[in-house]
């Protein structure tokens, strides 16, 4: 690798790179549910983001039929609902039945007020209007087995039963679709309600998926792995909870926030190869478990929360005291365009990973840490993470290819040298291939190839780039506006072209780049 920041002989040249996308090694099918989206009781995210009965663009059931747009242009697939930190206190029970007759209730994971105006019924309502997959998540802080099982008898059971028959006279006659089960949420956690030690939140996360299976054997059930890389508990935790659940369970979940810090450029924009070293440690310590127990089974990993996050201002924003707001606004962050590439180089890391993660769930969807706002007072708009993640999501269906990338290193203060060109190529059901590509580097463009020589037998021949666009942290005027109007989608890229067996483009510093290349 040549590193221009630190070897005087090529400090002036531009920097270069090959990737080189090896067609005769997949990685696995791309599914579908990465591109998934999480929906949470929190701040703005579901009365007055997806729920507003008082906005102009408002449906007949109070749904924004403006957000819905835009969610449906997103191509989110699967939505975990209902928490995150606001499962830990919810009691499902308050969110079904005539709405009239439904409690107002402390949500104290918010410190604010749950009106339950919207709850099973409704969300899966929403979700079959945005062609979505609805995912649930039980409470297991300050509830347990039954109250899990209860669930599953009222959302599975077709009739027959007092819960089955409660769904059928709140008006669902039948059973709500839903295969994957999160068993509680970041139970690792000091701020989570009822957070657990390993050991218990192992046993009881087993004895939930045993009664579950009771009900319905084939679920997907996701037990918690950690809140992310850097809880003291990482690693420990999951193989003491998988060392109680693995045989009960299908799949372990892992979250990762990335967040800048200061002006630390470098740092934040290598959040991707962070994830990827989290997410290979995840894998090492669920195959380890499964040695240990010479089980057949591996599991796959839920990556069911994932952005960019300004947690840190989080606090400022949280109500206090006596103060229990109704949706009060949290977390309603404004994106960059730096924020974007993060995004894009996060989903490029899963998509890498496509044979062991195949769930993943951009947190959140409107409103709160999300791609889209709507504010409440005029219409809905895109956040500049919206367009790396609906790009992905449209176009990289198919098979993840193993890529190689030589190139430069970007020399981080918080993450050391990380590779500075990230890749992934997709080649689609039809014979073309989708690359997606991220310059970590805050300062200077990387000239780079694309070798599809491995492609080329396999109806690739004749190469045209059918689209190429980009978006940089250097477009200042975008940077300048974050916020504040819908975000402008990624320019395209006069610079990409095909030549030889390949692409060739320039990557400017700190972008994300998507070539389409086909006949
Ligand atoms: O998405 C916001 C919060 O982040 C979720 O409630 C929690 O699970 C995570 O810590």
């Amino acid at each position: 690798m040549t590193d221009p920041a630190t070897d005087p002989a090529t400090a002036t040249d531009p920097a270069t790179a090959t990737i080189t996308v090896d067609g005769a090694n997949p990685i696995g099918p791309v599914n579908r549910r990465l591109f998934g989206g999480f929906v949470e009781h929190m701040g703005r995210g579901v009365y007055g983001g997806l729920y507003d009965p008082a906005h102009p663009a408002a449906d007949a059931d109070g749904f924004r039929a403006d957000v819905i747009e835009l969610v449906r242009e997103l191509g989110m697939t699967v939505f975990r609902y209902p928490g995150g930190n606001f499962v830990s206190g919810y009691r499902w029970e308050d969110g079904v039945g005539p709405r009239a007759s439904r409690p107002r209730r402390l949500n104290l994971a918010w410190h604010s007020t749950e009106t339950n105006a919207v709850g099973l019924h409704e969300f899966a309502d929403w979700v079959e209007r945005v062609d979505g997959e609805l995912m649930l998540a039980t409470n297991l802080g300050t509830r347990g087995v039954l109250e899990a099982t209860d669930l599953l008898e009222y959302a599975r059971i077709p009739h027959g039963t007092e819960r089955a028959e409660q769904r059928r006279r709140n008006g669902r006659e039948e059973p709500f679709d839903v295969r994957m089960w999160c068993l509680g949420n970041e139970l690792d956690g000091p701020w989570q309600l009822g957070q657990l030690t390993a050991d218990e939140y192992g046993s009881l996360a087993a004895r939930t998926a045993k009664a579950m299976r009771m009900i319905e054997p084939d679920l997907e059930l996701v037990a918690c792995g950690s809140s992310g890389p850097l809880m003291p508990t990482f690693g420990e935790w999951e193989r003491t909870v998988l060392r109680h659940a693995y045989d009960d369970v299908d799949v372990i979940s892992a979250h990762f926030y990335a967040e800048p810090t200061g002006d630390d450029l470098a740092s934040f924009l290598a959040s991707g190869a962070v994830m990827d070293a989290y997410l290979g440690a995840v894998i090492e310590h669920a195959d380890a478990v499964r040695d240990e127990r010479g089980s057949a089974k591996t599991l796959a990993i839920s990556v069911d929360e994932w952005n960019v996050w300004y947690q840190s201002r989080m606090a400022a924003t949280l109500p206090t005291g006596d103060d229990w707001p109704e949706a009060p606004a949290l977390s309603e962050d404004e994106y960059t365009t730096a924020d974007a590439v993060v995004v894009g180089d996060l989903l490029i890391t899963m998509l890498g990973r496509a044979d062991r993660v195949t769930t993943a769930c951009l947190a959140q969807v409107v409103n709160v840490i999300a791609p889209i706002a709507a504010p409440a007072d005029g219409p809905a708009r895109r956040r500049t993470t919206f367009h790396p993640f609906s790009l992905t999501s449209r176009h990289a269906r198919g098979t993840s290819l193993a890529t190689t990338v030589d190139g430069p290193v970007s020399v981080t203060s918080l993450h050391g040298e990380v590779p500075a060109i990230s890749a992934a190529a997709v080649r689609g059901e039809t014979g073309g291939v989708v690359v997606l590509l991220v310059n970590r580097l805050p300062e200077g463009a990387v000239e780079t190839t694309i070798d599809l020589r491995g492609e080329l037998g396999r109806g690739l021949g004749g190469l045209r780039v059918l689209e190429a666009v980009t978006m940089s942290a250097g477009d200042s005027v975008e940077d300048a506006t974050a916020g504040h109007g819908d975000a402008a989608p990624p320019r395209p890229n006069p610079t990409a072209r095909a030549e030889g067996d390949g692409v060739h483009l320039t990557l400017p510093a700190a972008s994300w780049s998507m070539v389409r290349v086909g006949r």
